[in-house]
């Protein structure tokens, strides 16, 4: 495998191998292409972590499916959120009369994805479910889960697939976990 700017010296050790994840999307697209065989889809990727998996999952489904992106950011962090996300970019597309799908990379607090979809909600999409690939239960401080999640994974800093760290390694075909050195400074 390549190795651009010495990315695996700073891998611990792959957590899923891009074949793993290929096989569970696979899975995830013909679940969402049964639920959904008879109504309008639009799948909504939250940027920037879920664009790869967005782009694997969409082709693993075969009915028709629109897509769209949002990019949101948490005002205040911590003890002092005001429970609210700033939208940095909406979506284009109106979601009355749509079946909705949010697709996240990762639910980790869950706070991202309860505000988000407070905030669609009072758009009145016909109904809104959301697919994240991993899910991080041991981090949940909201109570929400995915009605379609890829894989369970442990309380680790996780890049890859998407996931970043200062931006990086969102190019690795796998999901690897990260050395502490590299992010404990
Ligand atoms: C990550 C991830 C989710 C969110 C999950 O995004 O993509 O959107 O955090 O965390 P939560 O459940 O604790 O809210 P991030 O803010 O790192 O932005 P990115 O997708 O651009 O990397």
């Amino acid at each position: 495998m390549p190795n651009p700017a010495g990315m695996h010296d700073d891998l611990e050790r792959m957590l899923l191998s891009a074949e793993e994840i290929s096989a569970r999307v696979a899975q995830l697209g013909q679940a969402i292409s049964r639920d959904y065989a008879d109504k309008p889809l639009l799948m909504i990727g939250v940027l920037k972590g879920s664009v790869v998996f967005m782009a694997d999952l969409m082709r693993a489904i075969d009915i028709p499916v629109q897509i769209d992106f949002m990019a949101v950011s948490s005002y205040g962090q911590g003890a002092q959120s005001t429970g609210m996300v700033r939208i940095d970019k909406d979506i284009d597309i109106s979601l009355a009369g749509k079946h909705i799908l949010i697709a996240e990379d990762i639910l980790d607090s869950g706070k991202t994805l309860s505000h988000l979809m407070a905030l669609l909600a009072t758009r009145e999409p016909a109904s809104m479910r959301v697919v994240a690939l991993l899910d991080k239960p041991s981090r949940r401080t909201v109570d929400i889960r995915a009605d379609y999640t890829g894989f369970e994974v442990p309380d680790e800093f996780l890049v890859g697939y998407g996931l970043d760290y200062a931006e990086r390694y969102r190019n690795l075909p796998g999901v690897a976990v990260l050395k502490r050195e590299v992010y404990a400074t």
